[in-house]
């Protein structure tokens, strides 16, 4: 039988026929309290591509965090286990990030669905496309999966901005575009601007101890299909949730730890992509987990008990 290799689209396909079989599977056995566990779950981009819903961020990775080669054996043992999302920007570090992610990427690129920012004082005039040129040299690709404005600007200057990424787009130096912590004001804005519509995702704080979004951003976004990117997953560096006593007992029930069961409960939707920063091998695993825990009812209540909500959240 001639063997084929799937490449990162077949394999993502492929992933996801699986996984919404498996999300409708688990959905036929209602009440059910036993810890169970769904094979790995993504998320489908507005223009069809499927990527997983538990990245990688890379925020601090290259600067002298962890070692730089436990910081890469973190990406790659994420990589192997389905965590093949990783973001980073053009500012983080001063590009050192992106440097750094040079060593990772080659000889596995088309594995990657790899995601930079540009910030909001480089894009007048062919702005964009510098950054952007700067980025791929920097990461040592010719292309972008995902380019992202990183913080909001006044809306007079979306038109150029959309206009900016579209000839980036059209010329294959990315292959899709989105923005970053904005408001559903700012969302608003963007739809009206022409191609506005293209934006594939809005990267947003969100986790169980910053749950804002749920009343506002969150709700939009579904309505209008448009995929939540989670930063922060973890509540940040200096507000990690993982000492929480609620999570450490379910992730005990579960089998895994709590940074898991937090994770699981980011990407619980089906339309939340969470990005957890970690340079050490050992973290990432433990995260890895929750692509494939499913939290029950009972799980869902007793995390809204001990991280409550907004109140109005759905
Ligand atoms: N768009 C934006 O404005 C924006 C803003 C902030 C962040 N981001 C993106 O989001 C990514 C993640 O956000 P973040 O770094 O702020 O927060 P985070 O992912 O919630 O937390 C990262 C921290 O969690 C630790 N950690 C990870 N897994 C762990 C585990 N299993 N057990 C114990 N500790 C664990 C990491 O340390 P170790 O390295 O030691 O594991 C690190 O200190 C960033 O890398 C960046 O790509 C975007």
């Amino acid at each position: 039988m001639k063997k084929h290799l799937l490449n990162r689209r077949e394999f993502a396909a492929r992933c996801a026929a699986f996984g919404m079989l498996a999300v409708e599977a688990s959905a036929q056995v209602p009440g059910t309290s036993a810890p169970s566990k769904l094979p790995a779950r993504t998320v489908r981009l507005p223009d069809g591509t499927v990527v997983t819903a538990l990245g990688q961020g890379c925020w601090h990775l290259g600067q002298g965090r962890h070692p730089q080669e436990v910081e890469e054996a973190a990406l790659r043992t994420g990589i192997a286990l389905g965590m093949t999302l990783l973001d980073t920007s053009g500012n983080y570090g001063r590009g050192r990030s992106e440097e750094f992610l040079s060593h990772v990427l080659a000889g596995q690129r088309d594995r990657i669905f790899l995601v930079s920012k540009v910030e909001g004082d480089e894009v007048s005039g062919d702005g964009i496309a510098h950054a952007c040129a700067a980025s791929l040299a920097r990461l040592g690709t010719d292309y972008l999966d995902l380019y992202l404005l990183h913080w909001p600007i006044p809306s007079a200057q979306f038109p150029g901005v959309v206009a900016g990424f579209e000839k980036l787009r059209a010329a294959g130096r990315i292959r899709a575009w989105g923005v970053s912590n904005f408001s559903v004001g700012q969302m608003e804005e963007l739809l009206r601007v022409p191609e506005g519509h293209r934006c594939a995702t809005n990267q947003v704080p969100y986790s169980l101890n910053r749950r804002q979004i749920e009343a506002d951003v969150l709700p939009w976004c579904r309505q209008h299909n448009v995929p939540v990117m989670a930063y922060s997953p973890l509540g940040g560096d200096k507000n990690l949730v993982i000492g929480d006593r609620t999570l450490a007992q379910i992730g005990a029930a579960h089998g895994c730890s709590a940074a898991a069961i937090a994770l699981a409960w980011v990407i619980r939707s089906g339309n939340v992509i969470a990005i957890p920063e970690s340079g050490s091998p050992d973290h990432v695993r433990e995260n890895a987990v929750a692509l494939s825990t499913a939290l029950t009812p009972q799980d869902l209540q007793a995390l809204n008990g001990a991280f409550p909500g907004p109140s109005g959240a759905s």
